[in-house]
């Protein structure tokens, strides 16, 4: 069966049952697992565009991370969580960027977000585009690392 990506405009094939996240991971789509796949961040998160029949039921585990990740409607998912049944299966990938470490935006200081940055595990807004990126700002979050640990390996 098939599944379409935006906005790479990728098609990918796979088996019926296949894990989403690992499907996405082996062709090498850019989307992150900062818990690796125990539902439990907001890093694999995905929007349905169209199919979603196609997938699995929600977990009970998906449906609480849900709750808790900030901007998450009906239609976002968790890879991880989520398995291909039907064809047709239509994924939006998030188009913010989660930050795994606060050393991932030292680089960038004094620059312009060229994107939405998130925190990986709640999915709240850090930085919007366009703000300039300062040392203050990182400030704000200088436990961050500390809490991706924490996550990564619990
Ligand atoms: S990898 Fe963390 S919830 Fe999917």
């Amino acid at each position: 069966m098939k599944i379409a990506l935006h906005p790479i405009n990728k098609t990918l094939d796979l088996d019926s049952g296949a894990n989403l996240l690992a499907t996405l991971l082996a062709n090498e789509v850019g989307i992150r697992s900062v818990c690796r796949g125990r539902g439990i961040c907001a890093t694999c998160q995905v929007t349905v565009k169209g199919a979603p029949n196609g997938l699995s039921p929600k977990t009970p585990q998906e449906l609480k991370t849900l709750s808790l990740i900030d901007g998450a409607g009906p239609n976002t998912r968790l890879a991880c969580q989520s398995r291909v049944l039907g064809d047709g299966v239509v994924i939006e990938l998030p188009s913010a960027v989660f930050v795994e470490a606060l050393d991932d935006l030292l680089a960038l200081v004094g620059e312009e977000a060229v994107t939405d940055y998130r925190h990986p595990i709640n999915g709240s807004l850090l930085i919007p585009k366009d703000k300039i990126i300062t040392r203050s700002l990182l400030q704000l979050f200088k436990n961050l690392t500390e809490e991706v640990n924490k996550v990564s390996q619990s």
